[in-house]
């Protein structure tokens, strides 16, 4: 036992403070455990080199692996999901992208689906009353007016009778704008709110009381947009980011009435306006038809173009196949037991692995590589970097005291 003397204990004491606080931080992220596990035992070998005191390391890494293996072997193969026949499901904004094809799909598994476009007479409404069975009902709602969603609850329990709803899908959403905060107008974050946060809020409370009867399922499509500080998307992620918090704290409050909340987090997919040129032009011209002229000159016309060149390309570029998002939904609506959030897409689980684990100068470079691969600088700063080069190179190749006491 003499060899446990004071740096050993210090050591202990230091270890089990890391892998207590790295478990914490695992049970808490929603994360797939297995690259977090490899990536916090991989630090935690790490240090237990550097410290060079192996046995008792060694014995509490055995521990966590343990348990860690214990706990997964628990968990079993995943048991059979539920049946659709006979459950009804509403979903909002079904004009296009994920509320289209999720009210498309769902109605070809057998749900009764409620499906809510802002358009009835739109392509998207057109074509899913074309596709679909007889089963799925079209409403027109625009979320941000109650007068719609309360409508569209009346029309919804006449049909239902006394059944309950088993799904809410709070698909419905906008992304107004992309640009730097001081470049975005407040419109832009009461748009954002408006439709994302309380226009969900509102249908959410509204068919609550038909969710508790059915003890059924909200699914609410948000966005890592939420949860991480993207550039240039502030009046979305802000709107997401109370959603994210409105959807958490409403998944506490049910569970005691039986009904499960799952968020699903997308990744970059082509829907709404994304892929629409006239919409981005039409933004655009709008943005500088509106800012100040200060604004306008110390940021520079070329450099707010090459912003709004470098977001429609991200949007060009965007996954078309919307399929992980709505196995998602489908995943949320039947799992006996669904997840608290779902990662759809390519790359979700990376970008969010990288903001929880990684140092936040890591993680801060890693998204503004992500988003900003801009040439341009701010007009203002360009000037003044042109200045100071000028300076230097003046300052260089001139020895003359007179001028530089003249610039000072
Ligand atoms: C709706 O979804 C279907 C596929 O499910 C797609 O073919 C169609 O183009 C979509 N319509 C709109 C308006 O997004
Ligand atoms: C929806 O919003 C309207 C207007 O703010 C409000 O009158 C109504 O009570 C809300 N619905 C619910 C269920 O809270």
């Amino acid at each position: 036992m003499d060899h446990y003397t004071l740096p050993s204990w210090i050591y202990l004491a230091a270890l089990t403070v890391f892998i207590g606080g790295a478990t914490k931080k695992l049970l808490a992220s929603h994360l797939s455990a297995a690259p977090a596990l490899v990536a916090w035992l991989g630090a935690t070998v790490l240090v237990d080199r550097l410290w060079a005191l192996c046995l008792p390391a060694m014995l509490l890494l055995l521990v966590v692996l343990a348990c860690c293996l214990y706990s997964t072997s628990r968990t079993g193969p995943p048991p059979a999901t539920l049946t659709p026949h006979g459950k009804a499901v509403f979903i909002t904004g079904c004009d296009t992208g994920f509320g289209n094809a999720t009210a498309k799909h769902l109605d070809s598994m057998g749900f009764e689906v409620f499906a809510t476009v802002l358009d009835l007479t739109g392509d998207g409404a057109r074509e899913l009353r074309r596709t679909c069975s007889p089963r799925l009902t079209l409403l027109q709602v625009d979320i941000t007016q109650p007068q719609q969603v309360q409508q569209a609850l009346l029309d919804t329990k006449a049909k239902l009778g006394p059944r309950g709803l088993w799904g809410l899908v709070n698909n419905a959403g906008v992304c107004v704008n992309f640009g730097e905060i001081e470049l975005s107008f407040m419109s832009n974050y009461r748009g954002c709110m408006e439709v994302n946060f309380f226009g969900t809020l509102n249908v959410t409370k509204s068919f609550l009381p038909l969710l508790r009867r059915a003890r059924g399922r909200i699914v609410v499509i948000s966005s890592p947009a939420g949860d991480q500080p993207f550039p240039c998307l502030s009046a979305y992620g802000a709107s997401k980011a109370a959603l994210n918090l409105f959807t958490n704290t409403l998944r506490h409050e049910l569970e005691p009435w039986g009904v499960r909340v799952s968020t699903v987090l997308p990744s970059s997919y082509k829907t709404g306006q994304s892929s629409n040129h006239v919409y981005w032009e039409q933004q655009h011209k709008q943005l500088l038809q509106n800012l100040s002229p200060a604004l306008l000159e110390e940021y520079g016309e070329d450099y707010m173009t090459e912003t709004k060149d470098l977001f429609q390309s991200f949007a060009s570029q965007a996954n078309p196949d919307l399929s992980p998002v709505i196995e998602a939904i489908v995943q949320a609506l039947l799992a006996p037991r669904p997840q608290v959030s779902y990662y759809a897409g390519p790359g979700v689980g990376l970008m969010y692995f990288i903001h929880t684990y990684f140092p936040f100068s890591i993680s801060n470079r890693f998204l503004q590589n992500l988003f900003m691969k801009k040439k341009l600088m701010p007009l203002a700063l360009r000037k003044q970097s042109g200045f100071e080069l000028n300076l230097s190179l003046h300052n260089n190749n001139n020895n003359n005291n007179e001028e530089e006491e003249k610039l000072k």
